[in-house]
């Protein structure tokens, strides 16, 4: 028997009712807010990632899903959406287009992690990038779109995490005061904490063992290192936070798992749990593109993982719209009935009613049961009888109230009820 892969699983029609309110909502957001879809290819030269994402990040390091193409080209399930995206922005030239240009996505992504509840192998990220422009407000604008669509989805109790990480100006300043911190306590970090102290020092601070956690709290904070232009950004951002009504709590250990952030990063995460349930994060990657061969450009951005929405949506109970149920269902008893209720069937479908038909040589009785099991609101009803009369009986289901209606009346009379 063959089963889905470890860490991947199928979206059922039962659970399709919470995919498509998450959908239509995020849709509804990026139409007010002015972001435009765009959809990138599942996999990628792998160079995309490594250039982007950084060596000695657990992404880059242990998680990708490459594999060498039948050219031997080396290509990458997608890991994460911002790279792809920033790829499409410049080999279309969109630098040429008013900016910021504004972009979102519904994008399966793929981490070869340890599966556990709310972390996949596949997982589905509804993301979105705003490329063009440094302004603070654009980045408070990122952020209120998802406030906005979270609490439009009746997830409540989410905190959002906040810091800034500098700039290339500031930033190797602060790693030598953080190195410099961290080279008196390399006997009591953990193994992963002296390889990040040699190979890529901000990810101490992102170091989730118990024992190191007392060393990254106490440690030189980056928010006092910044230069006067990332210090005058940030402080910017919260004024437009605190404008929008929106609390933050800035959290000086924050620095993402992805290497190309700049200044402001951020993750929203519900209050009783940890980084592991983050719900949502980005930030600004303002030397991405210019990494990537474009021109330098600012951006920010944020992707949110959809199994996670949900995960918070049964959480809290919240009761999503469900998916629609067929209007009506025809039933037939005999031959001559049999044909004409496939006429009426489609008559009612090219009205846009939906509509399901009875199949095969059940009883009335089981041909109702399935128009139950369904969930039709009406069951029209057609036998030799009806025939001669030119009629069919309009069975309303849950009060189980029957009268005949004329053949020809029979779209308008559904439509009307
Ligand atoms: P990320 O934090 O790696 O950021 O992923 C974004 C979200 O995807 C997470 O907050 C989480 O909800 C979800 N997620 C991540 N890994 C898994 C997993 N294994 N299983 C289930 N859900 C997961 C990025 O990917 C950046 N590209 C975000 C961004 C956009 N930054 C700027 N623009």
């Amino acid at each position: 028997m063959f089963k889905a892969p470890r860490g991947t699983f199928d979206i059922l029609p039962s659970e399709q009712q919470y995919w498509r309110y998450i959908e239509n909502k995020a849709i509804h957001l990026c139409n007010i807010y002015g972001y435009k879809r765009i959809d990138t290819p599942v996999f990628e030269e792998g160079g995309l990632f490594t250039r982007t994402i950084g060596q000695g990040t657990d992404i880059v390091e242990k998680e990708t899903y490459t594999f060498e193409d039948r050219g031997k080209s080396l290509m990458t399930l997608r890991p994460e959406g911002t790279a792809p995206v920033c790829r499409a922005y410049i080999e279309h030239g969109m630098h040429t287009l008013p900016q910021p240009v504004k972009l979102y996505y519904f994008s399966s992504i793929f981490r070869y992690e340890r599966p556990q509840s709310g972390r996949y192998r596949e997982h589905h990220q509804f993301g979105y990038e705003a490329i063009g422009e440094s302004d603070p407000a654009l980045d408070a604008e990122v952020i209120d779109m998802a406030w906005q669509l979270y609490s439009s989805l009746g997830i409540n109790g989410l905190s959002l995490q906040l810091n800034s990480i500098g700039c290339r100006e500031c930033r190797p300043k602060y790693l030598e005061l953080l190195k410099k911190y961290y080279s008196g306590q390399l006997s009591s970090v953990c193994n992963d904490c002296k390889i990040r102290y040699e190979k890529n020092p901000l990810r101490l601070l992102d170091c989730k063992q118990a024992s190191c956690q007392p060393i990254s709290g106490a440690a030189p904070r980056n928010s006092d290192y910044l230069c006067a232009d990332c210090a005058s950004h940030f402080a910017s951002l919260q004024k437009y936070l605190g404008i929008l009504e929106i609390p933050f709590n800035i959290n000086h250990r924050l620095v993402r798992g992805l290497d190309y952030y700049t200044r402001t990063v951020f993750e929203v995460q519900p209050k009783e749990e940890g980084a592991q349930s983050t719900i949502g994060g980005g930030g600004r990657y303002d030397g991405l593109i210019g990494e990537l061969g474009g021109q330098p450009t600012p951006a920010v951005g944020l992707a949110t993982g959809i199994e996670r929405i949900v995960l918070n949506l049964k959480r809290q109970n919240v009761a999503v719209p469900p998916v629609p149920q067929p209007q009506v269902f025809v039933a037939f008893v005999g031959e001559a009935a049999r044909l004409k209720s496939k006429e009426i069937v489609t008559q009612l479908r090219r009205a846009g009613v939906s509509t399901e038909q009875a199949l095969g040589n059940k009883s009335l009785k089981a041909q109702f049961r399935h128009a139950n099991a369904l969930g039709a609101k009406f069951t029209l009803l057609l036998g030799d009888d009806e025939l001669r009369q030119g009629i069919a009986i309009l069975r309303d289901m849950s009060t189980s109230e029957q009268r005949p209606v004329p053949q020809d009346k029979l779209v308008s009379e559904i439509n009307r009820l």
